[in-house]
């Protein structure tokens, strides 16, 4: 029962209406027996300072999505070393009035890198934003050197490559999102990530039939209740492959982890994850 000792905790981003999170955070919340809530909270681009500090007031903790995450690293008091290094903040602890900033985004990638078997080599990665930032210090931690980051826009891509080669030593270039662009970098990589809402909404990634190679594995952060179209090409191919709803998964009980120091029952969430999504 919700009282007024219920502790609070919450997503914030825009948009927010077809996030998961609430479900799958409130399923762990009650099967780790916890006095405590999610909600989820639309919050635009002139709004977030505002909102921050409201939280900082009511919230224990607090998730950082689309479009803030970047700019979230710098409203925050503290910060772990995986958010300071990747430059991306998706999880926020309240010690009592001092918001420590953290990436759990970046703690679930080297997860399904580990669990995608891939390790060093190349990568060619979707999206330029903060997920794309919090991926990328994924790939640093398990040895990748050669960076092929993709975006719709390309000046965005340019700028995060030239970021990435200065802070982890990377061998970086920054694309356009066109077909043809993205198929020859595909052929060079070991690991295609989408780290944008392509697949979700905003229409389809469109990746050349034959641009997947066998021994490429897939890591899709978006998730959609059929699957995103680059996850059932995936499938259809026989590539290993890690879909956005472990990706949710995963950050998530990173989160919950660091807000509590205790671990989450991910099975449980796995299931809340799949009933939200109308998953059979
Ligand atoms: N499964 C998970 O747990 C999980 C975790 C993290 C992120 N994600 C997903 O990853 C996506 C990116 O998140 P973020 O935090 O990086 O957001 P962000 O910082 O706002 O960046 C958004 C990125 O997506 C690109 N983008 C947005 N709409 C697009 C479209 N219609 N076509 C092509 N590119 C588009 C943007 O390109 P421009 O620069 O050209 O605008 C940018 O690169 C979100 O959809 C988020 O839900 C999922």
């Amino acid at each position: 029962m919700i009282t007024s000792s219920t502790e609070l905790y919450c997503l914030i981003g825009n948009p927010i209406s077809m996030s998961i999170s609430p479900q799958v955070h409130n399923a762990a919340y009650e099967g780790m027996g916890m006095d405590a809530v999610y909600l989820a909270f639309r919050v635009d681009d002139g709004e977030l300072e505002d909102a921050v500090e409201g939280l900082r007031i009511v919230a224990r903790g607090f998730n950082v999505t689309i479009p803030h995450k970047t700019r979230m690293s710098l409203l925050v008091d503290d910060l772990t070393r995986e958010a300071q290094i990747s430059g991306a903040v998706n999880t926020v602890r309240n010690d009592r009035g001092k918001l420590v900033g953290h990436n759990t985004d970046s703690l679930a990638a080297v997860y399904l890198l580990d669990k995608l078997g891939v390790r060093g080599g190349a990568a060619t990665i979707i999206g330029a934003g903060g997920a794309s930032r919090s991926v990328i210090y994924a790939l640093w931690m398990r040895g990748f050197t050669r960076l092929y980051i993709h975006n719709r826009n390309r000046r965005r891509a340019e700028v995060l490559a030239s970021s990435v080669k200065a802070i982890y030593g990377f061998d970086a270039v920054g694309l356009p999102l066109d077909p043809a662009t993205l198929a020859e970098s595909i052929g060079r990589a070991d690991v295609l990530i989408n780290a944008t809402p392509l697949g979700m909404y905003g229409g389809e990634l469109q990746i050349p039939g034959d641009a997947l190679r066998k021994d490429v594995a897939v890591m899709d952060l978006a998730y959609a209740s059929g699957g995103t179209g680059l996850q059932r090409i995936a499938v259809k191919r026989e590539l290993k492959m890690t879909s956005g709803l472990e990706f949710l998964v995963l950050q998530a009980a990173f989160a919950i982890e660091f807000w509590t120091g205790r671990r989450p029952p991910v099975t449980l969430m796995m299931e809340a994850a799949r009933e939200a999504l109308g998953v059979k």
